[in-house]
């Protein structure tokens, strides 16, 4: 996997410290309230484990599965819903954990649901916002790294469904999608 990586952006390390101060910002923020996390599928998977480890409130975890790349390096533009929330959402302080926020268009589309659902109050924390790739107005309250306008896969993020269990993120040769 490594042979397809053009440059290495942010390593295991910093990937590390950046969760772990992520998860301090939120244990500091949510102290004294009792959250639902919500794992935006499959991408945040990875982010989602390490930023959990460094939370240390009293929190639900659920999972959303949403899929608009399908694969490829450009989004379709719509979002298909692959698996519903099944928690209870009225109410809650929802924590939207995404790997990459790139168009907006997910993000949108899950704060539309979540709002629809009841929920009390929406925050997002990313692994990585590409504010250049934005094409609806949507913002990531707790950030890791604001990345360059370039196609990056691992730690979570794929290329037709590869590259998710790189322990880094980088930038993926044009060579192996231009083919
Ligand atoms: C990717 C990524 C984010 C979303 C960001 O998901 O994981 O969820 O796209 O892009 P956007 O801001 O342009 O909407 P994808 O559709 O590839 O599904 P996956 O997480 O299962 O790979
Ligand atoms: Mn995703
Ligand atoms: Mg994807």
């Amino acid at each position: 996997m490594d042979n397809d990586i053009e440059k290495v952006l942010y390593s295991r390390d910093e990937i590390a410290g950046a969760a772990k101060r992520l998860g301090k910002e939120l244990t500091r923020d949510y102290a004294g309230r009792q959250p639902l996390v919500i794992s935006v599928l499959k991408g945040a998977i990875l982010f989602t484990v390490d930023v959990l480890k460094e939370f240390d409130v009293y929190a639900d975890i659920d999972f959303v599965d949403v899929s608009s790349y399908h694969g490829g390096t450009e989004s379709s533009g719509k979002v298909d819903l692959v698996r519903e929330i099944s928690s209870d959402i009225k109410g809650r302080d929802i924590i939207l954990v995404e790997d990459i926020i790139d168009t907006g268009r997910t993000l949108k589309y899950l704060i539309q649901l979540l709002e629809e659902k009841g929920a009390h109050d929406v925050k997002v924390c990313t692994l990585l916002d590409k504010p250049e790739g934005r094409v609806v107005d949507v913002k990531a309250d707790y950030v890791g790294f604001n990345v360059p306008n370039e196609f990056v896969v691992g730690y979570g993020l794929d290329y037709n469904e590869l590259y998710r269990n790189l322990p880094y993120v980088g930038i993926l040769k044009p060579s192996v999608y231009q083919k």
